[in-house]
């Protein structure tokens, strides 16, 4: 995670870093930090979020060259000592990095066993080893090159050299790293979001390369020194994109373009009436026995949704696995696999480690991303867009009912692919319009559920949502958005299982949601729930029209079978912000969290 930020070659380089960073601050934000050179050179660090570290800054700190970072913690806890620019050689030598080095121990009682640290990080072990290799090659490109034949993990580097003004050394290994092209000087970021009001021009940096930035060019070399070219790409960000406008909070604007996103993706799926995936996907997808879904937290959850519509529409098997748990150990799996990768972010690492992998072992697959130019789909074999708009809030909403629909759109299109009646029969576009009406209706209820929220959620340390089914499956979901953002421990439960053990946390007042949207097993869901309640507890029901009873707390518009969790998961989220509301909490970051997790 970490987000890092660079500019070379103008005056006005304090506020660009500072506004990068508070872009990328959705990246983690435990402290921050920026160097800055011009006649003088200025290193700030501070605890806490952007907004601490700008209230250090004084009127000069200002010069043409600059780095910043903002910080999740992975090695030494969040203090100014920890926080980047890290420094070597009295100061000479100054870095900022993204990523995690494995092997900094060892670099540390190896090459640097007479170098005093004043932190705890493998940043500040990383910047001595440049410096080392600098004093020794002398040249700070060659000792840089030198330090990432040392170094095994993942960064992105930006290191300015005190003595070399005109040039920012940036190297990239696995994390996220871009060059931003502007009119007379260069930027570097985590993420185009940050820079995007100084240029939408970007050039991609791979893995095991470095880039040594000047003001009015750049060169991309690998690490045998061999020049790359490059041109840049233009990003489709529009700026007004990452602005919250009115809302109070990222999260609740996120919620509010659902519906948006449901219609975008009708619209840009289909041409007609007819669902439109690339042939090749659609080939690949055919010639599998099985399909793998893997994926970490809410992308998790929507790779369930999609398992139950392939199962239904393409009459395939899915398997849906946590990438943490098979990035080193994949199950057996079968003949002809075929993975499917759904992540927001297209950066997290454990998923990353799954996906290299399969590629290692020559098995197709698939990216469904937000973020089109990220990592994981420029890795797979072939990806797809979410079409969400930025999503800048760290729990994740509008990306959720945006991996459920696109989705729905591979699983009918590859059931079609594969001559399946339920796929032909099923009219996915006027659904999902349906679907993004059903969104706006349930908006109505937004008083009710804040009220709701508060009768059921105040002072209380726990809760439980539970389903069957797909209902299990948005149970799962909501119980994760409850717990991130409002720090109550929820969990989300198989209704039928509850008895087998987990009832005995049942007490006198524990709020139980139950998800009702599916026919088949409704009745024992609610049969679930009379159980709870006979033990105390406070439910709520969250149904679906054609299968309420009047004392339901929330009905649902009705909708296709195999799209009711893009309804159910909405009062869900809704319910999760409020009660965070209520809390006096930051919705929009929780706390040890970041957006992108870049580490495994
Ligand atoms: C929770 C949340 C996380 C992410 C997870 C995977 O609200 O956002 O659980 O879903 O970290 O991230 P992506 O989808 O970027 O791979």
């Amino acid at each position: 995670m970490c987000g890092i930020v660079g500019v070379i070659g103008n005056p006005k380089a304090t506020n660009i870093l500072i506004h990068g960073l508070e872009r990328l601050e959705y990246r983690g934000y435990d402290s921050a930090g920026i160097y800055v050179q011009g006649e003088k050179s200025y290193l700030v660090k501070s605890v806490g979020r952007i907004a601490q570290l700008k209230a250090l800054l004084t009127p000069e700190v200002q010069g043409m060259i600059g780095i910043g970072h903002t910080r999740w913690a992975t090695h030494g806890k969040p203090s100014e000592e920890n926080a980047h620019p890290h420094t070597a050689d009295h100061g000479r030598f100054v870095l900022v990095h993204n990523g995690v080095i494995e092997n900094y121990q060892e670099i540390k009682d190896h090459y640097l066993a007479d170098d005093t640290f004043y932190g705890d990080t493998d940043t500040e072990i990383a910047v001595h080893l440049i410096a080392k290799m600098t004093l020794e090659s002398g040249s700070t490109e060659e000792g840089l090159r030198q330090a990432l034949k040392i170094i095994k993990g993942s960064y992105a580097f930006a290191l300015i050299d005190q003595e070399d003004p005109d040039t920012i050394y940036v190297a990239k290994n696995k994390s996220p790293l871009l060059l931003g092209v502007g009119a007379g000087y260069n930027m570097v970021c985590s993420d185009a979001m940050a820079m995007i009001n100084e240029t939408n021009q970007f050039v991609e940096i791979h893995d095991m390369e470095m880039v040594l930035v000047h003001a009015d060019r750049y060169e991309i070399k690998n690490l045998a020194g061999e020049i790359i070219r490059r041109l840049p790409f233009t990003a489709e960000i529009d700026a007004a994109d990452l602005e919250k406008g009115t809302y109070p909070f990222y999260m609740l604007k996120e919620i509010d373009e659902q519906p948006t996103v449901m219609r975008r993706i009708a619209s840009e799926y289909f041409a007609g009436e007819e669902v439109e995936v690339a042939p090749e996907i659609l080939e690949a997808m055919k010639e599998s026995d099985r399909i793998y879904i893997v994926a970490c937290g809410t992308s998790w959850h929507a790779g369930w949704v999609g398992k139950f519509l392939f199962e239904n529409l393409c009459d395939l098997p899915v398997e849906v696995l946590l990438s943490s748990e098979v990035g080193y150990r994949l199950p057996l799996l079968s003949q002809k696999p075929f993975f499917i990768f759904p992540s927001q972010s297209g950066e997290t690492a454990d998923t990353r480690q799954v996906l290299v992998e399969t590629k290692r072992l020559g098995i197709p697959s698939l990216t469904l991303t937000n973020v089109p130019g990220s990592t994981l789909a420029r890795e797979a074999t072939f990806s797809l867009p979410l079409l969400a708009g930025p999503e800048i809030a760290v729990a994740s909403t509008k990306a959720y009912t945006a991996q459920i629909a696109v989705l729905a759109c591979l699983a009918k299109a590859a059931g079609e692919a594969l001559g399946k009646a339920a796929a032909q029969d099923f009219d996915l576009k006027h659904q999902l319009g349906l679907v993004a009406n059903g969104m706006e209706e349930i908006f109505t209820e937004k008083d009710l559920l804040e009220q709701q929220a508060y009768n059921y959620l105040t002072d209380r340390r726990n809760a439980f949502y539970i389903g069957r089914g797909p209902d299990y499956y948005v149970s799962m979901e909501a119980a994760l958005k409850l717990k991130e953002i409002s720090y109550i421990q929820a969990e989300g439960f198989a209704a039928g299982e509850l008895k087998h053990g987990t009832i005995a946390l049942i007490e006198e007042g524990t709020p139980v949601f139950g998800v009702i949207t599916d026919a088949v097993t409704a009745s024992h869901t609610r049969g679930n729930l009379q159980e709870v309640e006979s033990r105390g507890a406070h439910t709520y029901v969250i149904s679906m029209k054609g299968l309420e009873k009047a004392e339901d707390n929330l009905v649902l518009p009705r909708i296709d079978p195999l799209l009711t969790p893009l309804l159910s998961v909405v009062p869900a989220q809704l319910i999760a912000y409020y009660a965070t509301i209520q809390r006096h909490l930051d919705v929009d970051k929780p706390r040890n969290l970041a957006k992108s997790v870049t580490v495994e």
